[in-house]
């Protein structure tokens, strides 16, 4: 069994991205610039919006955090988009998700600017996805295909499967590894609440991605031997053992499943670092195009 490294996949490409921010500096052109919008006091989406921040210093990006209490109107929080929208200086924003349920979260989607929508949320940066035309990719299937391809793992014809349809996951990973691309080609199954033996489709499959939510959901019974497990789940669950009471774990019994994988990504230390890395590329790659002479 091999630990698919987040920490030390990320690392990589964050050291090229640095460098190439330094070129384009030197260059003359201005630094990419995200701005990240925070609603609430989610404590996950306050941690991950806190990482894409700091990760932007740490790779020579300009970074603007504005934080709206709970109680923000969708009207308050659509007119800040537009401003940024118009601000030339701004490469990409993203909000970050969930919203309060008063905010059409749709709404909010649809008037990020496609040219600044880093996450890749918006309906026209999907669609240019589905027709293999040039988009934002949304960050976390994005690092997954980073991930696979930085360990040079071969996709092509592979039965892939993938348990959860959300907007931001599933559905955008399910497509990216069936498409004719490298990693890619694969033979993909998308699994839901609604499946039948969801455990007998993913002992079929050559790589599991999990993107559900749910703690430990995988276990070492749904997967077969050799298999390789990617585990997009970053879940908080009570904990004794640390200092803030909670430790993060994800959607596969890591101790059970391992064993049985050829590769396997940890949680902490896999996906969650690979989504920042992709959103920073997705960041770099809006500003090129921004700067364009
Ligand atoms: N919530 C969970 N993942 C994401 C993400 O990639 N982007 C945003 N904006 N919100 C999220």
């Amino acid at each position: 069994m091999q630990l698919l490294d987040g920490k030390a996949v990320s690392a990589h490409i964050k050291e090229e991205i640095k460098k190439q921010v330094q070129e384009h500096t030197w260059a003359g052109k201005r630094a990419p610039h995200l701005v990240a919008i925070l609603v609430g006091e989610n404590p996950a989406s306050k941690a991950y919006v806190g990482s894409k921040v700091k990760t932007c210093a740490e790779l020579g990006f300009e970074s603007t955090l504005v934080t709206y209490t709970q109680d923000v109107t969708e009207q308050e929080l659509l007119e800040k988009i537009e401003y940024f929208n118009q601000n030339k200086e701004v490469d990409g924003i993203l909000v970050q998700l969930p919203l309060p349920a008063h905010i059409s979260e749709q709404k909010v989607i649809d008037t990020i600017l496609p040219s600044k929508d880093v996450d890749g949320f918006h309906p026209e940066n999907l669609g240019k996805m589905m027709l293999g035309q040039a988009s934002f990719v949304p960050a976390t299937p994005y690092g997954i295909m980073l991930m696979l391809q930085h360990y040079g793992i071969s996709t092509a014809g592979k039965h892939c499967v993938v348990i959860g349809r959300s907007n931001i996951v599933g559905t955008p990973m399910s497509l990216l590894l069936s498409r004719n691309t490298d990693p890619g080609n694969c033979t993909v199954t998308i699994c839901h609440s609604k499946t039948k033996d969801m455990a007998a489709i993913c002992r079929q499959a050559d790589i599991i991605v999990a993107a559900i939510g749910k703690p430990h959901f995988v276990t070492a019974d749904m997967v077969k031997d050799g298999a390789i497990v990617i585990d997009v789940g970053i879940n908080r669950i009570a904990s004794d053992a640390t200092k803030s009471g909670f430790r993060l774990t994800g959607d596969v019994d890591f101790e059970q499943v391992a064993p049985k994988c050829s590769y396997i990504t940890p949680v902490p230390g896999g996906v969650g670092l690979m989504t920042i890395c992709a959103l920073m590329k997705n960041t770099l790659l809006a500003n090129t195009l921004h700067t364009r002479p």
